[in-house]
């Protein structure tokens, strides 16, 4: 399954099951880190910089999970011993920038004798990328994918015994290893991994050629994290899948996404649950139906549209016209009357007319979001859409773009406001950037709340009367 490895200790004798052998290379790791640290007379220390999603951004707490295991400690990018990046490649500017903060750690690296680059995500699933670092960027240590990063700790390892660039990527699995280290980023709420990959192929998306094809975790796995999470303090999870509608259809057992919410919602001292991301083809009035009885499943929903042009959406393999994306809307706003809608839209689609555009527009007027990502498209090497005919001229693209993105803005300050002078429960996440008195928390259809208050609230819930809407966020007082 290997395309690349290079530089590992097959002679090993480590343990064949996992998640034992990354045990087993977990403590061998430690004496590694323990005597390079012993010999620098400090402690080694790393940074984890995230690109992308939050299924990235959840695939870093479990390599910082590794790494404190392992006896590093955590510090800036700037003063890291190890820079690990885990990658993004969704659109062709987040690969620019990791080139660009790869060339400023070369001279890092010059001057530091104890310094190590890893690189890994999705931009590392594509041969070229993988082939422009061996030749361009020999400075880096350890390259891998999406599909191995259970392996860290094993990598790391090699890298200490061959000194030499360590490469392994794998094409795609079938295999989740369960139950290794990780460090939550809140103490207070955690994304939870339900699925992996995704079998949508969206035309213009690399998604399913860097994460492989879906896998879903078993419920009776997801669960058990759950009540773990729970009982280390945990009171809001994240469900993440790229498509969690279609979650459980391949389990030997299938079990529907809503029957997996149900599950869920019975364990105990869980209060909220939220999850993405929701493809519009695949959500059932059967979750409809438990979105509306359930106490704990947050009002809020992304439902990506993609286009509002009929047309569009069929040259991007979505499987929903514009006509069946709006009846969606009629019955999950009937069903639960107050929940927050927000979308992802893509501008600039190959061979998308004025015409479609104002579709686009016409959509968004119609369902008005609470919120909307609104992207340029990106030519992605590989997908079906770069090669279609009638790409569209850039100063065209950059025009709707800026028209569409007026729109969004001022819809989303008006459907904001609408709860002016309500009393809602706020989840406190942090104290705030700019004012050491206040606090940030969120509401359960996830817009943000400032109000009076300090660092001994994070993690509570506290009823909040919404005083004063700020746009796209509200500052409030305890009640
Ligand atoms: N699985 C999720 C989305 C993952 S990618 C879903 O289907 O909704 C997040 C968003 O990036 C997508 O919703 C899409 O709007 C955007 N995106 C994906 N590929 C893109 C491309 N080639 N150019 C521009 N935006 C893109
Ligand atoms: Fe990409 Fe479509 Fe899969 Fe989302 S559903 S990750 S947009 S292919
Ligand atoms: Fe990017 Fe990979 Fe997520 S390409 S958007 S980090 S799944």
């Amino acid at each position: 399954m290997n395309t690349i490895t290079s530089g590992i200790n097959l002679s090993d004798p480590a343990p064949h099951k996992e998640p034992e052998r990354q045990y087993y290379f977990i403590e061998k790791a430690k004496e590694y880190v323990r005597k390079e640290a012993e010999e620098a007379g400090r402690p080694m220390t790393f940074c984890v910089t995230t690109f992308g999603c939050q299924m990235n951004a959840r695939d870093s707490e479990k390599l910082r999970g590794i790494l404190l295991e392992i006896g590093y400690e955590e510090a800036s990018e700037e003063e890291a011993d190890f820079v690990i990046f885990n990658t993004c490649t969704v659109r062709e500017n987040a690969n620019t920038r990791v080139y660009g903060r790869l060339g400023q750690l070369k001279s890092h690296k010059k001057k530091n004798p104890h310094m190590k680059i890893a690189l890994c995500g999705c931009m590392m699933q594509e041969p070229e990328v993988v082939e422009k670092l061996r030749t361009s960027y020999r400075f880096v240590d350890l390259i891998f994918g999406t599909h191995n990063i259970y392996k860290f700790a094993e990598l790391i390892t090699a890298v200490y015994e061959s000194g030499r660039m360590v490469i392994d990527i794998w094409k795609d699995t079938d295999k989740i290893v369960e139950d290794l280290p990780n460090d939550r980023k809140y103490s207070f709420k955690s994304g939870v991994n339900i699925m992996f990959g995704c079998n949508n192929f969206c035309s213009y998306c690399i998604v399913p050629y860097v994460r492989g094809r879906e896998r879903s975790r078993k419920p009776e796995a997801i669960v058990r994290e759950i009540e773990r999470l729970v009982a280390d303090g945990v009171t809001e999870v994240m469900l993440l899948g790229q498509n969690v509608n279609s979650y459980g259809k391949n389990l030997e057992e299938p079990l529907s996404f809503a029957e997996l919410l149900q599950k869920i919602e019975q364990i105990e001292g869980l209060h909220r649950i939220r999850f993405m991301t929701s493809h519009p083809k695949d959500l059932s009035d059967e979750l409809i139906e438990v979105m509306g009885k359930s106490k704990k499943i947050c009002k809020h929903l992304h439902l990506p549209v993609q286009s509002g042009s009929s047309r569009i959406l069929k040259k991007m393999n979505r499987h929903y016209t514009k006509e069946q994306y709006l009846e969606l809307v009629d019955k999950i706003r009937a069903a639960v009357p107050d929940i927050s809608l927000t979308t992802d839209i893509i501008v600039g689609f190959p061979g998308e007319t004025e015409e479609d555009f104002l579709e686009t527009l016409d959509i968004v007027r119609k369902v008005r979001y609470d919120s909307a990502f609104t992207f340029i498209y990106s030519k992605r090497t590989g997908t079906p859409a770069a090669t279609m005919e009638d790409q569209v001229p850039e100063d065209v693209v950059k025009d709707r773009f800026d028209r569409l993105l007026k729109e969004v803005q001022t819809i989303a300050a008006e459907v904001c406001a609408v709860h002016e002078g309500t009393i809602q429960e706020v989840l406190v996440e942090s104290v705030s950037d700019h004012d050491d008195h206040m606090v940030t928390g969120r509401l359960s259809n996830n817009i943000l709340v400032h109000f009076q208050g300090d660092a001994s609230m994070i993690g509570d819930y506290v009823n909040v009367k919404l005083d004063q809407c700020k746009g796209f966020y509200y500052i409030g007082e305890q009640v």
